[in-house]
């Protein structure tokens, strides 16, 4: 007897799409789990910076991957608190030399083979939300629904300007525009696990669209995708119910 497995959502795209937020937002409406797969290959580039191993030390890398001692600790609101060899990171995996540190060692084959079943095993009942570059394409093919979200790079790197902002630290918009170019390129040429939309992913263009009316639109290709049976009454009922600002 083949067993069913839990239903996926990917929601797929370029950093400063607001994937991260959508999916979990997401997430807390339908009560599922939420995988913030990014935080993963960040965690690695961190790992990486605190025990000497250069961005480009694939064999290392690869050791490094398979024994990643990493906890995510779900909060209330879905956020995780970022556990690495014991010290919380949550704050250290965020910044932008990390960022492109994520960006480099994502790269790298054995390094996305090694974080493969980590990725797979966050799929749990009653069901997953996964946000990243290759959720639809590699990790979770078999997903009920695939979404793609594309944005400017100039929307992108003002949303990111603007958070980091809000956080206190400053930084130059012309730069940030030039690393999100670097990182876009690098993200989409790489020869492995590029980042693409899945052949069957829906393409949503957030540049005009707020966080909520991005979220209603899943939610509207939830209700409309018929090959969805995977997707249990309950939460049907639970999408109905749901009252997203305009
Ligand atoms: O999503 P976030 O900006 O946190 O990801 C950081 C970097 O990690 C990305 O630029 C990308 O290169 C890499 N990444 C990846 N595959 C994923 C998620 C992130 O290669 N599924």
């Amino acid at each position: 007897m083949s067993l069913k497995q839990e239903p996926v959502i990917t929601i797929d795209g370029a950093s400063g799409t607001g994937k991260g937020t959508i999916s979990q937002i997401l997430a807390k409406h339908l009560g599922w789990k939420f995988l913030d797969s990014g935080a993963l290959y960040r965690v690695l580039a961190l790992a990486a910076q605190k025990h000497g191993v250069a961005f480009d030390n694939e064999e290392a890398l690869q050791v490094l991957a398979e024994h990643l001692d990493v906890q995510f600790i779900v909060q209330e609101d879905l956020s995780s608190r970022i556990i690495l060899e014991g010290e919380d990171v949550t704050e250290d995996i965020r910044t932008e030399k990390i960022g492109n540190g994520a960006s480099l060692v994502g790269a790298l084959p054995a390094v996305r083979t090694a974080l493969l079943s980590r990725q797979r095993a966050f799929r749990e009942t009653p069901g997953l939300v996964a946000d990243g570059r290759d959720m639809g394409t590699v990790i979770f093919p078999d997903a009920e629904l695939k979404i793609f979200l594309t944005a400017s790079a100039e929307e992108r790197a003002l949303r990111r300007y603007n958070q980091l902002k809000q956080r206190g630290i400053s930084v130059n918009l012309g730069d940030l525009i030039k690393e999100l170019h670097e990182r876009d390129k690098r993200d989409q040429e790489r020869a492995i696990a590029p980042l693409k939309p899945a052949e069957d992913a829906i393409r949503v263009d957030t540049d005009r669209l707020s966080i909520d009316q991005v979220v209603e639109r899943i939610i509207s290709e939830i209700r409309v995708k018929k090959a969805f049976p995977a997707i249990s009454h309950w939460m049907v009922n639970k999408i109905a119910e749901l009252e997203i600002a305009e």
